[in-house]
């Protein structure tokens, strides 16, 4: 049963939804998501596991505008108060794209409390000066147009092949989670992956249990980032999931779940 909550968590009321009892993964999203994103790994929660998927700083249904645009770092402390407030001493870290970024910033602002990590369709290197160009488009989008303009746009690079033939489920389901986000919430974010900086050193000083998960069909994140991401970790297991791009555990949720339960259950 997926449970829904709320606490106050450094000054911000955080909606997060959790399921399972026992050793805590703290799931985070990607952009421009929240939290729903993992209702089908909430539904798959292995024994003595414990999932929590908080809404990071302006994304969710109980959002509010963020007052200034925040670092990854920042809201990387946005986690570990929620950690507090729910007695959360240690857990796995684990994240989508810029949730993956996100854990990345939380081995760097908080090493002692990341057991492990999961990082799925995501890169450890920062934004090209290309791709820093594309934040600032998006932010002039989303200013001008909102973010509907944003789910168009998003949405069909969110998706691999299959899923944009096959899956028709997908893009509802997508924007609407796209469209309950603020204007604000979606710029601040935007500037917050744009500024964010190489996590290399810090995945190659990582010495515990790593999985890394790639969509065969990602077009976002090819795989040999996740590939090279995987080479800098001496314990990471890297999985590449057929038929998926950049959504891989809403693409396939079942395989995404079942990489997820077996690296838990044999490497924690
Ligand atoms: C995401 O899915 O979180 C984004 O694609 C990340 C990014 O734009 O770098």
């Amino acid at each position: 049963m997926i449970r829904e909550s709320y606490a106050e968590a450094a000054g911000r009321r955080v909606r997060y939804l959790d399921a399972g009892a026992g050793w805590p993964l703290i799931l985070l999203h990607a952009f421009p998501l929240n939290a729903d994103m993992w209702r089908p790994q909430l539904d798959r929660v292995p024994g003595g596991w414990r999932f929590v998927a908080p809404d990071l700083r302006g994304f969710g249904p109980a959002a509010s505008a963020p007052t200034a645009t925040p670092t990854l770092e920042q809201m990387a402390t946005d986690v570990t108060a929620l950690m507090d407030e729910l007695a959360i001493d240690r857990a796995v870290a684990g994240g989508l794209s810029m949730g993956g970024y996100l854990s990345m910033a939380l081995v760097r602002v908080a090493p002692e409390r990341v057991t492990a990590l999961v990082l799925a369709n995501t890169r450890a290197q920062p934004d090209t000066p290309e791709g820093r160009q594309g934040r600032d488009t998006m932010i002039d989008l989303v200013r001008r147009s909102g973010p509907s303009a944003v789910a168009d746009q998003m949405i069909p690079k969110l998706l691999g092949e299959t899923s944009q033939r096959a899956r028709p489920h997908l893009p509802p389901m997508l924007r609407r989670m796209i469209e309950l986000n603020s204007p604000e919430g979606i710029a601040a974010a935007l500037h917050a992956m744009k500024a964010r900086p190489d996590s290399t050193p810090v995945l190659s000083r990582f010495g515990a249990p790593a999985l890394v998960i790639a969509g065969e069909e990602d077009t976002l994140i090819p795989v040999g980032d996740s590939e090279a991401m995987h080479g800098l970790m001496p314990r990471s297991h890297l999985v590449v999931l057929p038929t998926a791009g950049h959504v891989s555990n809403l693409e396939v949720p079942d395989d995404f779940s079942e990489a997820l339960g077996n690296f838990l259950n044999s490497n924690i």
